[in-house]
Parts: C-alpha cells; sequence; structure tokens
C-alpha cells in the first residue's frame, strides 16, 4: 500500500474574544515563541505530513513577522467568518492544489502543547480508520446544567462523554462535502467532526490528553507554559 499523504491545516483566522487583550491569542510568546509558532512545529519535518497550511484572517498583521521565519515552507490562506468557513478555505487550497482524495488532519492554532508521542498515535489510530478520527478525553467532573442566574438545573449523566480536542483527521473531499452540507441547513458547528456526524458518519475517538490545551481564557497561557516547560525538560 502506498504512503498516506496528509496535509496539516491550522486554523489561525480566530479573533480571540473570550481571551481578549491588544494581540492575538496565537501570537502570544509561550517558552520564548508565539503559540502558533509551537502549533505548527509538532507537524514540521514528520515523514507522513506532505504540507502545512495555516489559515489567517483577512487583515492578519502578523503572521510573516511573528511566525514566518519559524515556518519555512508553510502556505498561507485566508480564513472566514467561522471556523468552519475558514476550514473550508483551507480545504479548497488544498484540493486545488493537491489531492481531495489524501488526508486533511485539522490542529488549532491555539492548541501549542501537543506531543509528538500522542500525535504518532493519534496517526496509527486515526489512518486505520475508514470514518476520520478525533483526539479527545473522557469527561472525568460530574456535570451540571445551569439556569439564567448560574444555578443548577440538573446534573448531566457523564457516562459516554467526551471533550473533543484536535488534531481532526479525514479524507479532503469528503470534509469539504459535509461541511457544505452543514452550511446550507445552517448548522452551527464548533469541531470538523461535527459536520461529519451531521452527514451521518461516525468518526473514531482517539484518547487524548488533558496536557493538550486549548488557550481559550488569559489564565491558560500560563497553564500552556508550565506544560511546555515540562516538555522540553523532559527531553
Ligand atoms: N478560527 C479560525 N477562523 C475563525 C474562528 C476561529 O481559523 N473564524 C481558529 C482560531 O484561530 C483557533 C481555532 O479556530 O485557532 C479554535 O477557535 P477558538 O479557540 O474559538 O479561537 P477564537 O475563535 O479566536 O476565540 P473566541 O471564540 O474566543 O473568539
Ligand atoms: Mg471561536
Amino acid at each position: 500500500m502506498s504512503t498516506p499523504q496528509v496535509h496539516v491545516l491550522i486554523p489561525a483566522a480566530g479573533r480571540g474574544q473570550r481571551y481578549g487583550g491588544a494581540m492575538l491569542k496565537q501570537y502570544l510568546p509561550v517558552c520564548g515563541k508565539p503559540v502558533l509558532a509551537h502549533s505548527i512545529k509538532v507537524f514540521q519535518f514528520h515523514p507522513v505530513v506532505s504540507s502545512i497550511t495555516v489559515i489567517l484572517a483577512e487583515d492578519d498583521q502578523w503572521f510573516e513577522s511573528a511566525v514566518g521565519l519559524l515556518a519555512a515552507n508553510v502556505n498561507t490562506v485566508t480564513g472566514g467568518d467561522t471556523r468552519a468557513q475558514s476550514v473550508r478555505n483551507g480545504l479548497k487550497f488544498i484540493a486545488d492544489n493537491y489531492s481531495d482524495s489524501d488526508w486533511v488532519l485539522v490542529h488549532d492554532a491555539a492548541r501549542p502543547c501537543l506531543s509528538a508521542s500522542r500525535l504518532e498515535k493519534f496517526l496509527e489510530q486515526g489512518l486505520e480508520s475508514a470514518h476520520g478520527a478525533i483526539l479527545a478525553v473522557p469527561i472525568g467532573d460530574t456535570l451540571k446544567r445551569a439556569g439564567d442566574s448560574q444555578e443548577i438545573v440538573a446534573t448531566v449523566d457523564r457516562a459516554g462523554l467526551w471533550a473533543a480536542q484536535t488534531p481532526q483527521l479525514f479524507r479532503v473531499g469528503v470534509l469539504a462535502d459535509a461541511l457544505d452540507v452543514a452550511y446550507k441547513a445552517d448548522r452551527k458547528l464548533t469541531d470538523e467532526a461535527s459536520a461529519m456526524e451531521f452527514v451521518g458518519i461516525k468518526p473514531l475517538l482517539v484518547m487524548g490528553s488533558s496536557a493538550n490545551i486549548k488557550i481559550t481564557h488569559s489564565s491558560d497561557l500560563a497553564t500552556a507554559e508550565a506544560l511546555l516547560t515540562r516538555k522540553e525538560q523532559s527531553f
């Protein structure tokens, strides 16, 4: 069998509204490098990765100066108003320049702590799955549903619930078609797997790690710094 072609797509066109601040979270320094540079680095020079494409906001002014030199051979494309539209633009770029029967691995720009060993396990299992795969972790905490005044209105059974992470891995053309169907149905999506589920496909859940955090709120940056420092010390 021929080696699978995997194209990495890194959506970095978000505005970081929950994080706030003057500088976009994907460009803030963590362990001496922008968050986005860490998110790209784990894929650079990986033997199954054929290309890396970063999706940037139309008015992005930082990529070249903050990440450009650290990201040789990285393509850039312009994103859209939602994450799904950003990813859709990236998929068109891959289909136009490579092949839509290849694999695409989507990974958040805001997730800088993915380890090489976790990526390896993910690729091992994901590339064997006919329906694609995502990294995710089983929910450990007891889940509460909140009412309008932040009062508990219910305890939600956590059995079988997982928190979705990235990377998420699918065939380029299959994901593009699923995103188009979801878009036409006005379905709101927060990850790629949701589009696949919407068209009846059931991607595989691959065990992720609580260390693979997404920088969402301002307190998350210090956590990422601590996790990356620990990772660097373990080499
Ligand atoms: N993203 C994107 N295009 C968008 C929205 C989000 O490429 N229109 C990217 C973000 O840059 C980020 C990833 O999708 O790397 C995950 O999104 P999230 O953590 O929600 O980031 P933001 O949308 O920037 O943050 P917020 O929702 O707080 O505004
Ligand atoms: Mg967002």
